[in-house]
């Protein structure tokens, strides 16, 4: 047991049963991992679009494509396409304009679930006391449906999501995307009074993926890993174009899910953390206290600090194995 490593977070008992999960996402080359992840390890409940890595057309169409080549039978919804209130920022530098780039994709024939985003997660949320909300993207759907109804944040099991920092940014030298995208949506959700569960760069820059990963997935029997691995070729050298060659090719979005169904991989600590708004070099930062002890705020987040990475790996790889 890792220092400071929270035993419960997603399992009702101890590890045996899969946790609900719904995940709102924006794939994305990371997102789609997160969506083979959750596919293989939770009981998936559903997935829900944002606008984020691309315009919400294409997030939709990503998840609908990845769920329809891993023969995932999973209810996927169109959310919101456009933040609250900052313009639109997409990623097409890193995801492609597709957002998903790299490999062939085959023709859609799967078709979005009817309603909205906000809808299906109230829904969910109503009809069990035990799911948990996992968030890969911006926050936006997150926040129109605590807006829309509040008591959502002591009805989910907990909110886990990719998003901020404690050290530096990947947007500008303070915000990271999915909490700069969105940062009045982010304020809501780290606002709510819900459990949060933060993966941010600090913890995900510690679960790479380099050359011998990407062989070790290539290797792999079936379609869903031979996708996957193909995505991450794309997603890699879009990363060494990018930020150079030796800065390594970080797995956000996994991260996320495995908080839920492998607390026992991570260190965390306790902290109180808010979004910046309105600062002309900051707007988007979580401003995460870390001073020592009895002097910080009182925590509302739990921030991940590391993981056992060989191990987290080791379990991606068994997942997207498992669906051949
Ligand atoms: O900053 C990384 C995050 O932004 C990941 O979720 C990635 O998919 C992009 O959405
Ligand atoms: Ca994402």
């Amino acid at each position: 047991m890792r220092a400071g490593v929270r035993p419960d977070a997603g399992t009702q008992d101890g590890g045996a049963s899969r946790p609900a999960v719904l995940l709102d996402c924006d794939p994305g080359h990371d997102d789609a991992l997160a969506i083979l992840l959750a596919g293989a390890t939770t009981e998936l409940v559903g997935i829900t679009a944002v606008s984020g890595n691309a315009p919400l057309e294409r997030t939709l169409h990503n998840a609908l494509i990845v769920t329809q080549i891993a023969g995932l039978d999973v209810p996927v919804v169109a959310g919101a396409d456009r933040p609250l209130v900052a313009e639109p920022r997409h990623a097409a530098f890193i995801h492609g304009e597709s957002g998903l780039d790299g490999p062939e994709l085959p023709p859609l024939t799967r078709e979005p679930a009817g309603g909205s985003a906000v809808r299906f997660l109230l829904e969910a949320a109503s009809a069990r006391d035990d799911l948990w909300l996992v968030a890969t993207g911006p926050l936006t759907n997150v926040a129109l449906a605590l807006r829309e109804d509040p008591s959502l944040a002591g009805r989910l099991r907990g909110i886990s999501l990719m998003g901020g920092s404690y050290g530096p940014g990947n947007v500008t030298a303070a915000a990271e995307y999915n909490i700069f995208a969105d940062p009045e949506a982010a304020a809501i959700v780290f606002d709510s009074g819900a459990r949060l569960v933060m993966a941010g760069l600090d913890l995900t820059h510690r679960f790479r993926i380099d050359a011998e990963r990407q062989a070790a997935l290539r290797a792999l029997p079936g379609a869903a890993a031979r996708f996957a691995a193909e995505l991450m070729t794309a997603y890699g050298d879009a990363y060494a174009r990018s930020f150079g060659p030796d800065v390594g090719v970080p797995l956000h979005d996994p991260c996320a899910v495995l908080a839920v169904t492998h607390p026992e991989l991570f260190e965390v600590e306790l902290r109180h953390v808010a979004v910046e708004l309105t600062g002309t070099h900051t707007r988007g930062m979580t401003v995460v206290d870390r001073r020592p002890g009895e002097r910080g705020a009182e925590p509302n987040v739990e921030v991940l600090t590391d993981l056992d990475h060989a191990t987290a790996f080791a379990t991606l790889a068994a997942a997207l194995a498992g669906y051949a």
